[in-house]
């Protein structure tokens, strides 16, 4: 069936209620609705998911001279700047040991975690707050994991507006509740997981309470849509090539269904031929693997899991919000799912951190994974790989004690370290 989600379905016609060439579309009936008129996260006819839509998708040469960073790249985003820190320009590290001992032609690191709070939620945020803005909305709210919040809490303190998070209690890293506290969000520690936050916070959004800027906010994902953008220019840059795949982190699937956006529109455009798009292979911790699932079973639905546990809390959702989005993008661009355990993720996290690139748990399930699929020949050497590390070491830091070296107690005395250090 050709859905508008294919990777070659033809840039739309913009229809009567779009602004400026943007319009909001249901991607199950294809209602479509002004973009900024009202406040609308789903579609009202059918309950689908919501994406934004461009009556003139982007090229590469659109973004020419202009600053580096997510408004690099305004011409494929409804506005043309937003409320900044500012966010992007992430590194794309070379780890030569980890793209040796993998065995792939070559491997780079995005690492999302070098963005102003750590993670790339800043990136959805600048895109969220601005509309936010533009609608009028007087108060911000999220369910998280913690990077969520975190970002909410310092964008919203940026555009001078109130927050509120909903965390599940205890399972939320240090590192993200002490930036949603500083940054005066108002935190509510709800006793239940992710899942059900964010099934909370839907109901505030829908009796009006606040503005929901969790990755099922349709501009959210636009934000995120400029990782692709940034590795497929930079990467071209340096090696003269787009990389064949890009293995990230799922939970929400936001970032999944973002990239896949990001291609579909250059195809669109025809800044890029659709045998030169990547291959979108997402990783999830196997307590928490819904995704892997459906990708594993063939099947169009996720089936929610009402238990999830794993190291990397980032990830601990067990219904992922966008999987009617990235499904599509991991089937149409030959990618796959695969689940990776606690004990893999950390060792991952090791590896990383061992090449001097500081990551937290759920980020270094993209390397987990990568290293299972050569391991089973589902990719070849032959590959050129980008993996996402979504958010910082710092973030969780008792997982970081947890994984690396204790601290010794030593005396106050030169001699006796000589001493200690020489055992
Ligand atoms: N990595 C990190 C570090 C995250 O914080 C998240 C999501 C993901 C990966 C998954 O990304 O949802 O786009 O598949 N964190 C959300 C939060 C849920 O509340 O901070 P996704």
């Amino acid at each position: 069936m050709s859905t508008s989600l294919d990777l070659t379905a033809p840039t739309p016609a913009a229809p009567a209620v779009a602004a400026d060439g943007v319009w909001l579309a249901c991607i199950e009936c294809g209602e479509t609705y002004a973009p900024f008129e009202s406040i609308r996260y789903t579609c009202d006819a059918c309950d689908g998911l919501l994406e934004v839509r461009y009556a003139d998708p982007p090229t590469f040469a659109d973004f020419e001279g202009r600053e580096r960073g997510v408004w690099r790249y305004a011409d494929a985003l409804p506005f043309d700047e937003g409320v900044s820190l500012p966010e992007g320009d992430t590194p794309l590290h070379h780890v030569p040991r980890l793209e040796d001992e993998v065995g792939v032609e070559r491997l780079r690191i995005k690492h999302e975690g070098m963005n102003p709070t750590g993670a790339f939620k800043d990136r959805g945020m600048t895109v969220g707050v601005r509309v936010a803005k533009e609608l009028g909305v007087g108060r911000l709210a999220c369910a998280s994991t913690g990077n969520t919040s975190a970002a909410l809490a310092a964008y919203g303190a940026r555009g001078g507006m109130e927050t509120l998070v909903l965390l599940p209690a205890g399972k939320v890293a240090s590192g993200k509740i002490a930036q949603a506290a500083l940054h005066d969000a108002r935190i509510l520690e709800v006793d239940g997981n992710f899942d059900d936050c964010l099934d909370i916070v839907q109901d505030l959004a829908a009796a009006g309470e606040v503005y929901l800027l969790n990755s099922l906010n349709p501009f959210r994902l636009e934000g995120q849509k400029t990782i692709g953008l940034e590795i497929l220019e930079e990467f071209m840059a340096d090696h003269g090539t787009y990389p064949d795949r890009i293995v990230l982190p799922v939970g929400n699937a936001g970032n999944t269904a973002a990239l896949y956006k990001c291609f579909r529109e250059l195809v669109q455009s025809g800044a890029l031929a659709p045998a030169d798009v990547p291959k979108l292979t997402g990783v999830q911790a196997e307590g928490a693997a819904p995704m892997v699932e459906a990708v594993e079973e063939g099947n169009d639905e996720i089936r929610r899991w009402p238990e999830v546990e794993t190291i990397a809390t980032a990830i601990r959702i067990g219904n992922p919000v966008n999987a009617p989005k990235a499904l599509p993008g991991i089937r149409n661009t030959g990618g796959t799912a695969i689940a990776v355990s606690d004990e893999a993720i950390t060792d991952a996290q090791r590896a990383l951190a061992a090449e001097g690139v500081g990551v937290e748990p759920a980020s270094a399930t993209s390397v987990a994974g990568l290293r299972k699929l050569r391991e089973r020949g589902i990719v070849d050497s032959d590959e050129q790989v980008v993996c996402l590390t979504t958010g910082h070491l710092l973030k969780d830091p008792d997982a970081a004690f947890e994984a690396g070296n204790d601290p010794e107690p030593v005396p106050n005395d030169t001699d006796a370290i000589l001493e200690h250090i020489a055992e």
